[in-house]
This record gives C-alpha cells, structure tokens and sequence, in this order.
C-alpha cells in the first residue's frame, strides 16, 4: 500500500491506472468506512482512499480543529482491508490558494442538514470534485448514513456529466443499532447509551408507516418530543421522498425518513428507508 502526500506523486502513482475505484474519507475510521473499501475492492484493480479533513464543509463554530486526525492507525486499517493507494494531503496541498471557485449545489443544500449546517454541502461538492479530478476514478463509494450529502453528489455527478459511477453503501451500525460515526467518541459512557434510541425512533416511525399512518408531521412532531424527554436536542426528523428529500405527496412510495439530533457534545444524524406498497 503506498500513502502519498502531495498531488503531483498521486498523479504519478495513478498514470497509467485507469481501473480506480474511490473512498473518499476524512479519516478516524472505523468499520463503516472499511464496508466501502469492501464494496469498492472487487470493482477495480486499484482502491485509492482519501483521507482529508476539509475545512470548508465546517461551520465557523463546528468541530474542524477537534475532528480526530489518526492517521497511523487509519493506514494500518486500510492496509488490513486490501487498499492500494492512500491519499493524505496536507491542507496546502489541496488548498494552496483561496478556493475561490466554488461548486454550488441544487436547492438540496438549503434544507435539512443544510438549513442547520450553511455552507456545508457546497464545502462538500467543492472538494469531492476536486478530489475526483486528482484521482479520476470510475466509481466513487459513498455511505447512505449521509443521504443528503450522497444526493448532492449524485447530482453534482449528473449536471456536470462527470464520467463516474456514484455506488450507495448501506449505514453500518453498532449492535445496538447506533450508526457508525467518528463523532459518537465525543458521547459520554450514558450518553452513549442513551444513543441509540435516535434509530429507534426512526424504526418506530418506520413501523408505524407500514401500519399505514400517513400524517407525517405528527410522527414527525412526535419522535422530536420523545427525543427532547430524553436529553435530546433534535434539530429535524422529517418524513421525506428518497428521491430529493422533499414532503411526500400522496403518490409517493419511496420515502426517508432522516433525523439530526444533538445529544451532549455531538450531533448525530441517521436516517432510514422505507419502501411503500
Ligand atoms: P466521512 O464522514 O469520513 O465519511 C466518509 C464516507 O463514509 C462517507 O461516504 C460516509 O457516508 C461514509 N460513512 C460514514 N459512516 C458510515 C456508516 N456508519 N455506514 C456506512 N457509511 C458510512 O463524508 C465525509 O467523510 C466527507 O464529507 C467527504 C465525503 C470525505 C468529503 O470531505
């Protein structure tokens, strides 16, 4: 496995390698991160991940100076998992000038996450399309646990007709149900049993859905205030069509339901899907 540093060496190693598929990450993995290495191994002859903590998708007062940067034993991981190209630039290297050309996202990034978080989806298209004109993979793995994030890019990929395959990866979760985050370090032991119950309202939703409840904004309303009994700070759960997170219409059979909370220090965000008959 080869960690490289500066652009110019990734572009080196990558001459001559047309059968990339692409991980991009910003480090402090764990096992979700390594089911998109799984998924993206049999696709192409070489795995390249990145890994960068990208300042322009944090808010002024988010978690950029704090977000864990562990990159010996994120190499050795990777190395365990069969990759064969780490990217892991410095910051200079992937921004040695202001990004003043920016990529500005569909009306998606004003809504959900990115009603709460400004900015951050543009941060987050801005450097995934830089990083593809680094590595120029064919396919690009991305975690469903960030759907919104994972639509923005699809369209990105779409309406700039990148020639690359946006592949889903299902949410890993731990035993108890909780999503896998680098952020969940941040809860305290009982708030890290406490942290589950985000997925279990969004199963609870989910199940009363398939019983047939179609008032959306009450189930809705209802998951916020047993998440706020709990210690809960929600900024949204919100029943929503899969295809561009907007209010389902009556019509609709292919719906989310996403959910962003703070509990103690660190905001979680989870989402399941549920397909209707
Ligand atoms: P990061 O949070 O490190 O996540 C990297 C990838 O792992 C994303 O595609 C994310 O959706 C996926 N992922 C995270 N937790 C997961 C889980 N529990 N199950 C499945 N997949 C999971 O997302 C980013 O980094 C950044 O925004 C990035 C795309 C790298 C751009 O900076």
């Amino acid at each position: 496995m080869d960690i490289i540093h500066s652009a110019a060496a990734l572009r080196l190693r990558l001459q001559g390698e047309p059968n990339n598929v692409f991980v991009p990450t910003m480090g402090n993995l764990h096992d979700g991160h390594i089911q998109l290495i799984n998924i993206a191994k049999p696709r192409a002859a070489c795995t390249v991940v990145s890994i960068f903590v990208n300042r322009l998708q944090f808010g002024p007062r988010e978690d950029f100076d704090r977000y864990p940067r562990t990159l010996e034993s994120d190499s050795a991981r990777l190395e365990a998992a069969g990759v064969d190209v780490v990217f892991a630039p410095d910051e200079q290297e992937i921004y040695p000038e202001p990004q003043t050309f920016v990529v500005e996202p569909s009306d998606l990034q004003y809504i959900l996450e990115g009603a709460h978080r400004p900015g951050h989806f543009r941060g987050v298209a801005t450097v995934v399309l830089k990083l593809f004109n680094l590595v120029m993979p064919h396919s690009a793995i991305f975690g469903k646990k960030d759907y919104q994030q994972y639509l923005v890019l699809l369209d990105m990929v779409k309406q700039f007709a990148l020639p690359i395959e946006i592949i889903p990866a299902e949410t890993v979760r731990a035993p108890d149900g909780l999503a896998l985050s680098s952020r969940n370090a941040y809860l305290t032991p009982e708030e890290r049993r406490e942290a589950p119950r985000l997925y279990s309202v969004l199963k609870k939703i989910r199940s009363e859905i398939e019983g047939g409840a179609r008032d959306f904004q009450r189930l809705d309303q209802k998951a916020m205030a047993e998440l706020s009994s709990h210690g809960w700070q929600p900024d949204y759960v919100a029943v929503r069509r899969r295809a561009d997170l907007r209010p389902p219409t009556e019509r609709d059979r292919e719906l989310v339901i996403v959910a962003a909370a703070r509990l103690g220090r660190p905001r979680l965000i989870d989402n399941v899907e549920i397909t209707l008959r």
